[in-house]
């Protein structure tokens, strides 16, 4: 059996979160599929024990995506051992990194008919370089109000990797829901 890792992303962060999971996962001897969440794929679900999903946060939300993904699969995603993350740049500040101090996260939490067994929230990327000339206004915009990175030729990534292992670790430890 395999753990499935679904991410749904604008600019590559969250699948490059996915993919370091699932290596991380690799060491601890747990075997992972990345797959995109946003290109509704079909899922053959027997062949997965535990199921990840992270998502992106942009001008306030997360893709649509993730809540249809979430209410077509929700039983299965229920029945399975299963985890969230979300990323976000707000996560930066370690006052507003935790599933509880992070708006997006906590409020996902709350809403969601999906109740995940773990969640995390990681801190994304800054990529002014790759946006277009509104997202790159709007963002520099937001940095100089939160006091964050404003020179417009910069990448800034801010995830913490060790966090990452960290939730890998806590995801290979998720326990089958149904008894034997
Ligand atoms: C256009 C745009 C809007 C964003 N809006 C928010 C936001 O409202 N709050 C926030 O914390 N981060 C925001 N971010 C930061 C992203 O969440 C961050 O860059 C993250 O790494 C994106 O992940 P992705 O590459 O997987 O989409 C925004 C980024 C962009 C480019």
């Amino acid at each position: 059996m395999k753990t499935l890792i679904l991410f749904s992303t604008r600019d590559g962060q969250t699948r490059e979160i996915a993919s370091y999971l699932a290596s991380e996962l690799k060491e601890l001897g747990v075997y992972a599929d990345v797959v995109n969440l946003n290109r509704t794929p079909e899922i053959e679900w027997a062949k997965y024990d535990r199921v990840v999903i992270g998502a992106s946060i942009r001008y306030g939300h997360f893709h649509p995506a993730l809540e249809s993904f979430v209410k077509k699969h929700l039983q299965t995603l229920n029945t399975l051992p299963s985890a969230f993350y979300s990323v976000n740049l707000v996560a930066r500040k370690p006052e507003k990194s935790s599933p509880q101090t992070n708006s997006y996260t906590r409020k996902f939490l709350l809403s969601s008919p999906w109740k995940p067994d773990h969640c995390a929230v990681f801190a994304g990327a800054l990529r002014y370089p790759r946006y277009r000339w509104y997202d790159r206004f709007m963002i520099r915009l937001i940095m100089k109000m939160t006091g964050g990175e404003t020179n417009t030729s910069q990448e800034v990534v801010y995830t913490d990797w060790q966090q990452v292992a960290h939730f890998a670790r806590e995801i290979a430890q998720l326990k089958s829901k149904t008894p034997v």
